[in-house]
């Protein structure tokens, strides 16, 4: 996966800027930053997009060169999905649900990926490659370069550098399980840092819930006598906010808070992101 997104990354620029987009509704776009059309301030990123599930849809649009990318990221995404289902029962079974609810509550989740490409920036202290943000789906696979670190993770207040293992991913909880598990779970706030010497390459695949479905934690997840933390709200309803906004803006769970909820107060991790 890591080859073939390298080879990628290496072709001739007039041939990457045939898949060049700024539309984050495309399903397959080559595109630069996070989202250039709302966004102040750039980012040192490259990355292609594309839609994984179901396979048979979205393949033929995918780039045919290098030759091999078709089958390499096919057979790469067949095997994150399964690991992704396999991860969201175990945690199903963790907050004392019957083990399967998780990915049966999410329907037949979406599945995308991000081939991120950070090239060697002059200025590493000036700019991110993606600035703090959390994962806006439900959970993410994410492969890393095992030559250059550059993955940073918010723990306690503090920048954690997430150093590449051999053979590891790392797993994100994202928005979506942040809200199912009215908060047991917590969506990870994370940067990645860029350098001027090597370029790196990491590949996220984010498993989102099916469009229709509703976050809306299970009943034994709400403390009795109150009421859950966010409001219930669709996969669409949420992904349609996100990408209308910028990532240095308030959290877009915050948006969907529950004003019910006595403890509706804001995320004490945002307001750090914010100061800092
Ligand atoms: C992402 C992401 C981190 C990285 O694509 O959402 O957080 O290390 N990537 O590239
Ligand atoms: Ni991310």
């Amino acid at each position: 996966m890591l080859r073939v997104a390298t080879e990628f990354f290496s072709l001739p620029v007039e041939e990457k800027l045939k898949l060049y987009s700024d539309d984050p509704s495309k399903t397959m776009r080559l595109s630069t930053s996070f989202n250039v059309n709302k966004e102040k301030v750039h980012n040192w990123r490259d990355y292609l997009r594309l839609h994984c599930y179901p396979l048979e849809k979205y393949v033929p649009e995918w780039p045919s060169n290098p030759s091999s990318f078709k089958d390499v990221v096919s057979n790469y995404s067949k095997e994150v999905r399964a690991l992704g289902y396999r991860i969201e029962e175990l945690i199903s079974e963790s907050l004392g649900l019957e083990s399967p609810r998780v990915p049966r509550v999410l329907g037949d989740q979406g599945q995308h990926m991000a081939v991120n490409f950070y090239p060697p920036c002059p200025e590493p202290e000036l700019t991110y490659g993606l600035p703090g943000h959390t994962d806006p789906n439900a959970l993410t696979i994410l492969l890393q370069d095992l030559q250059v670190a550059g993955l940073q993770v918010l723990k306690d207040g503090k920048w954690l550098a997430i150093q590449p293992i051999p053979d590891a991913f790392v797993i994100n909880i994202g928005d979506q399980l942040q809200a199912l598990s009215n908060g047991k779970y917590r969506s990870v706030w994370h940067r990645a840092v860029v350098n001027a010497d090597k370029p790196r390459m990491s590949i996220a695949s984010f498993l989102c819930p099916s469009d229709d479905a509703l976050i809306s934690p299970p009943e034994s997840l709400v403390e009795e006598g109150s009421v859950a933390v966010y409001r219930d709200f669709t996969y669409a309803e949420y992904y349609k906010k996100f990408w209308s906004r910028n990532l240095d803006q308030e959290h877009c769970l915050e948006l969907f808070k529950n004003s019910r909820n006595p403890a509706a107060g804001s995320d004490t991790s945002s307001s750090i992101l914010k100061t800092s």
